[in-house]
């Protein structure tokens, strides 16, 4: 059968059959990571091939399949909120069918809670299991039941699900999936699984096939790309990439500062721009004692030895992180090493949370847990340093031109204005007669703010 993946062909058939005549809509709602939307596209690729359409709105849905975030406390209620919202909906229309994926439906607890608190819920489907996808919703449709998949991840990997990618232009590609670190804050290595690579050969195949339809912007993703390990490192994978013919560029996320290479450093310098000269590389901590306790496997200076050889080899480079504010046992001491780390790198983005326990791992374990007051005062500490630099750094390429990538007509401003994306992935508005949405141009930037540049086209 065309379009096929793995075992599931049967049941995509089966729900296409019971969908046939009828118009039945699905609707995917996505919190979290690049990794979830990426998932998402999934999700509506295959049920495009079992006979749903797409919709924008929970009200005329079908299906309503939520794709959860665990990372923080906050990212499980405002799903779990939202999920709440469906009864109303479920109460109107006792067809609907509600599924559950994403980080929270690894988590034991909270299938469990799911199960017996909201009874309107149809599945719930672990991470790296989509490839279930038609069976579940098989096994409600046809024979009325529920289903709760978790703890069925064997570390295998299913290949050839189609995506239904949102966008023309750019598209996510992921190269691994899982994580073996687990760092002590972390839930991802207990939702996702072990770590586990693609083949080059799909990967590459992929790439040529996107560029070849014209995509511009191709992002490499993976809970840790820069361990991926199949025939090949990351740092050949990407060589290979962008050694493909076409105008495009390729990035990726996320990085583990311990497996930054030397020789990725050198591949990005050499094909610096077609591998975007940027680089999210997440610190987490200053405090090599909180390092430690995080089971991070780097201290601040071997960072920094990074940061010097990464702007070294890729001038220009755009540098963002991660920095996770009130870690059990955290002292004022430990945070002002942080605060140290970041003067001395110069951040171009900042993306900073508050820690959050998340039951399981070893960090919510410890004794020496900080105080919310604490945690709330070290983050507008933290805010207003990475915001000052973010907004120098910005201002530093007042007067230059950047190449970059038309992504959508702006929120602010008339109707000729733009938004795009340099290299170094920094927002840039302009405007233009002309719609370049999709394309590459040049833009002089004229004004800059620590969150967003504006410019002009450049003539
Ligand atoms: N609490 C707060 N932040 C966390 N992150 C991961 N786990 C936690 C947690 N328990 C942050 C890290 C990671 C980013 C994606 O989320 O900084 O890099
Ligand atoms: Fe979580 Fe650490 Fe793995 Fe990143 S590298 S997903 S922070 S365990």
């Amino acid at each position: 059968m065309m379009n096929g993946f793995d075992m599931n062909n049967e049941y995509i058939e089966a729900v296409r059959r019971i969908n046939a005549g009828k118009s039945r809509k699905l609707f995917v709602l996505t919190f979290g990571c690049q990794q979830n939307e990426a998932d998402s596209e999934q999700v509506r690729g295959i049920g495009l091939l079992m006979g749903y359409s797409l919709t924008e709105t929970p009200d005329d849905a079908d299906i309503i399949i939520v794709n959860t975030c665990a990372i923080r406390e906050h990212a499980e209620d405002k799903a779990l909120s939202m999920l709440g919202n469906f009864k109303a909906l479920k109460r109107k229309r006792p067809e609907l069918v509600v599924g559950v994926i994403g980080c929270m439906a690894a988590e034991r607890h909270v299938v469990e809670h799911i199960k017996t608190g909201f009874h309107y819920v149809t599945f719930t489907l672990e991470p790296n299991m989509l490839h279930l996808l038609p069976e579940v919703i098989y096994r409600k449709l046809a024979l009325g039941k529920r289903s709760f998949i978790v703890g069925k991840d064997d570390g295998s990997l299913t290949e050839g699900i189609p995506a239904e990618r949102s966008s023309g232009f750019k598209a996510w590609v992921s190269i691994m999936y899982g994580c073996n670190n687990f760092c002590s804050y972390c839930i991802v290595p207990y939702t996702r699984g072990r770590e586990r690579s693609r083949p080059s050969e799909s990967i590459l195949s992929e790439c040529r096939g996107l560029v070849a339809h014209g995509v511009k912007e191709i992002t490499l993703l993976g809970q840790n790309v820069n361990s991926y390990k199949s025939d090949m490192d990351f740092a050949t994978l990407i060589e290979n990439i962008a050694l493909l013919d076409g105008d495009f560029t390729v990035r990726f996320m996320t990085s583990h500062p311990k497996d930054v290479s030397d020789r990725l450093i050198e591949v990005m310098g050499k094909y610096s721009p077609k591998i975007a000269p940027y680089f999210h590389l997440p610190l987490q901590s200053g405090s090599d004692r909180i390092l430690k306790l995080m089971h991070r496997t780097y201290n601040s200076e071997k960072f920094l030895t990074t940061v010097r050889k990464l702007r070294e080899a890729v001038p220009g480079i755009a540098l963002s992180t991660d920095v996770i504010v009130g870690f059990p046992t955290e002292t004022d001491e430990d945070f002002e090493d942080t605060l140290r780390v970041l003067r001395e790198v110069e951040f171009d983005l900042v993306y900073s949370f508050i820690y959050s326990k998340r039951e399981g791992t070893p960090a919510a374990r410890m004794d020496g847990q900080v105080d919310q007051a604490r945690k709330d005062e070290r983050m507008s500490r933290l805010l207003a340093l990475s915001d000052a630099f973010a907004d120098k750094k910005n201002k530093e390429l007042i007067g230059t031109v950047q190449r970059v990538l038309v992504e959508s007509r702006s929120k602010r401003g008339s109707e000729s204005s733009y938004t795009a994306r340099t290299l170094t992935n920094k927002l840039v508005h302009f405007t233009s007669d002309e719609c370049l949405i999709g394309e590459f141009t040049e833009v002089l930037i004229e004004k800059a703010g620590a969150f967003e540049l504006f410019g002009k086209l450049k003539k």
